[in-house]
Protein backbone atom coordinates (compact mmCIF):
# COMPACT_ATOMS: atom_id res chain seq x y z
CA UNK A 1 0.00 0.00 0.00
CA UNK A 2 1.31 3.40 -0.58
CA UNK A 3 0.92 4.74 2.71
CA UNK A 4 1.07 8.68 1.09
CA UNK A 5 -1.85 8.29 -1.16
CA UNK A 6 -3.99 6.45 1.21
CA UNK A 7 -2.88 9.17 3.74
CA UNK A 8 -4.29 11.68 1.48
CA UNK A 9 -7.53 9.72 0.65
CA UNK A 10 -8.47 9.29 3.98
CA UNK A 11 -7.72 13.12 4.45
CA UNK A 12 -10.00 13.99 1.50
CA UNK A 13 -12.42 11.70 3.26
CA UNK A 14 -12.43 13.51 6.29
CA UNK A 15 -13.36 16.60 4.78
CA UNK A 16 -16.28 14.96 3.01
CA UNK A 17 -17.19 13.49 6.77
CA UNK A 18 -17.20 16.67 7.97
CA UNK A 19 -19.10 18.02 5.40
CA UNK A 20 -21.91 15.61 5.90
CA UNK A 21 -22.12 16.16 9.54
CA UNK A 22 -22.63 19.78 9.38
CA UNK A 23 -24.65 19.58 6.40
CA UNK A 24 -27.18 17.03 7.75
CA UNK A 25 -27.11 18.77 11.07
CA UNK A 26 -28.05 22.03 9.34
CA UNK A 27 -31.10 19.98 7.83
CA UNK A 28 -32.06 19.18 11.25
CA UNK A 29 -31.80 22.54 12.57
CA UNK A 30 -34.16 24.81 9.82
CA UNK A 31 -36.55 21.93 8.43
CA UNK A 32 -40.12 23.08 9.01
CA UNK A 33 -43.79 22.27 8.32
CA UNK A 34 -45.48 18.65 9.19
CA UNK A 35 -42.44 16.47 8.31
CA UNK A 36 -40.27 18.70 10.74
CA UNK A 37 -41.31 16.30 13.18
CA UNK A 38 -40.36 12.96 11.64
CA UNK A 39 -36.85 14.65 9.01
CA UNK A 40 -35.31 16.90 11.93
CA UNK A 41 -34.56 13.95 13.71
CA UNK A 42 -33.42 11.56 10.94
CA UNK A 43 -31.25 14.52 9.13
CA UNK A 44 -29.78 14.66 13.12
CA UNK A 45 -28.75 11.10 13.07
CA UNK A 46 -27.29 11.09 9.85
CA UNK A 47 -24.79 13.62 11.04
CA UNK A 48 -24.19 12.11 14.17
CA UNK A 49 -23.24 8.98 11.77
CA UNK A 50 -20.94 11.25 9.92
CA UNK A 51 -19.09 12.06 13.21
CA UNK A 52 -18.78 8.93 14.17
CA UNK A 53 -17.40 7.92 10.68
CA UNK A 54 -14.88 10.78 11.33
CA UNK A 55 -13.80 9.60 14.55
CA UNK A 56 -12.89 6.25 12.83
CA UNK A 57 -10.81 7.78 9.71
CA UNK A 58 -9.07 10.94 12.06
CA UNK A 59 -8.08 8.12 14.26
CA UNK A 60 -6.76 5.75 11.24
CA UNK A 61 -5.24 8.53 9.81
CA UNK A 62 -3.16 8.99 12.72
CA UNK A 63 -2.56 5.09 13.19
CA UNK A 64 -0.83 5.41 9.70
CA UNK A 65 1.20 8.11 10.84
CA UNK A 66 -0.92 11.31 9.41
CA UNK A 67 -2.24 14.22 10.64
CA UNK A 68 -6.27 14.51 10.22
CA UNK A 69 -7.66 17.61 8.38
CA UNK A 70 -9.80 20.62 10.04
CA UNK A 71 -10.84 21.55 6.57
CA UNK A 72 -14.42 20.65 5.09
CA UNK A 73 -16.09 19.62 1.79
CA UNK A 74 -18.73 21.83 0.42
CA UNK A 75 -21.90 22.07 2.65
CA UNK A 76 -25.07 22.37 0.53
CA UNK A 77 -28.01 24.12 1.73
CA UNK A 78 -31.07 23.85 1.05
CA UNK A 79 -34.86 25.05 2.19
CA UNK A 80 -37.34 22.51 1.02
CA UNK A 81 -37.77 18.62 2.30
CA UNK A 82 -37.21 17.59 -1.42
CA UNK A 83 -33.72 19.53 -1.54
CA UNK A 84 -32.46 18.09 1.50
CA UNK A 85 -32.94 14.55 0.33
CA UNK A 86 -31.17 15.27 -3.05
CA UNK A 87 -27.92 16.55 -1.41
CA UNK A 88 -28.51 13.93 1.04
CA UNK A 89 -28.29 11.21 -1.85
CA UNK A 90 -25.60 13.26 -3.70
CA UNK A 91 -23.53 13.10 -0.25
CA UNK A 92 -24.31 9.94 0.39
CA UNK A 93 -23.10 8.71 -3.14
CA UNK A 94 -20.03 11.12 -2.70
CA UNK A 95 -18.80 8.88 0.30
CA UNK A 96 -19.68 5.65 -1.47
CA UNK A 97 -17.01 6.89 -4.31
CA UNK A 98 -14.59 8.07 -1.84
CA UNK A 99 -14.57 5.20 0.33
CA UNK A 100 -14.13 2.70 -2.80
CA UNK A 101 -11.44 4.63 -4.01
CA UNK A 102 -9.79 4.17 -0.31
CA UNK A 103 -10.48 0.70 -0.69
CA UNK A 104 -8.98 0.02 -4.42
CA UNK A 105 -5.48 1.65 -2.56
CA UNK A 106 -5.64 -1.17 0.05
CA UNK A 107 -2.74 -3.99 -0.53
CA UNK A 108 -4.00 -7.64 0.29
CA UNK A 109 -1.46 -7.32 3.46
CA UNK A 110 -4.13 -4.20 4.85
CA UNK A 111 -6.73 -6.63 5.64
CA UNK A 112 -7.57 -4.45 9.46
CA UNK A 113 -7.90 -1.50 7.28
CA UNK A 114 -10.04 -3.08 4.84
CA UNK A 115 -12.30 -4.08 7.11
CA UNK A 116 -12.74 -0.93 8.53
CA UNK A 117 -13.28 0.97 5.26
CA UNK A 118 -15.67 -1.77 3.86
CA UNK A 119 -17.68 -1.38 7.39
CA UNK A 120 -17.98 2.27 6.75
CA UNK A 121 -18.81 1.73 2.80
CA UNK A 122 -21.51 -0.02 3.69
CA UNK A 123 -22.96 2.31 5.59
CA UNK A 124 -22.83 4.69 3.30
CA UNK A 125 -24.14 2.53 0.09
CA UNK A 126 -27.44 1.77 2.40
CA UNK A 127 -27.43 5.25 3.54
CA UNK A 128 -27.56 6.03 -0.51
CA UNK A 129 -30.09 3.34 -1.66
CA UNK A 130 -31.84 4.86 1.20
CA UNK A 131 -32.52 7.99 -0.09
CA UNK A 132 -33.07 6.56 -3.74
CA UNK A 133 -35.78 5.39 -2.04
CA UNK A 134 -37.23 8.37 -0.36
CA UNK A 135 -36.84 10.16 -3.81
CA UNK A 136 -38.97 7.80 -5.98
CA UNK A 137 -35.72 7.26 -7.72
CA UNK A 138 -35.99 3.37 -8.03
CA UNK A 139 -39.07 1.72 -10.03
CA UNK A 140 -39.80 -1.62 -8.67
CA UNK A 141 -39.03 -4.70 -11.23
CA UNK A 142 -42.89 -5.04 -10.63
CA UNK A 143 -44.22 -1.97 -11.89
CA UNK A 144 -42.43 -2.28 -15.24
CA UNK A 145 -44.27 -5.27 -16.31
CA UNK A 146 -47.13 -5.21 -18.88
CA UNK A 147 -50.25 -4.29 -17.17
CA UNK A 148 -48.97 -3.84 -13.20
CA UNK A 149 -50.00 -0.71 -11.91
CA UNK A 150 -47.17 1.32 -10.74
CA UNK A 151 -45.92 0.94 -7.23
CA UNK A 152 -45.85 3.74 -4.74
FE1 LIG B 1 -20.10 8.69 6.55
Amino acid sequence: MDKAKMLEKLNEILRWEWAGMIQYTQFSFVITGEWREVYSEVFRKSGKEALTHAHTVGDLIVNLGGVPTVERGEVRQATTLHEMLEHSHAIEQKHVDLYTEALALCGDQDVGLRVILEDICRDEQEGAWHMEKLLAKKELAASRTAGASKVG
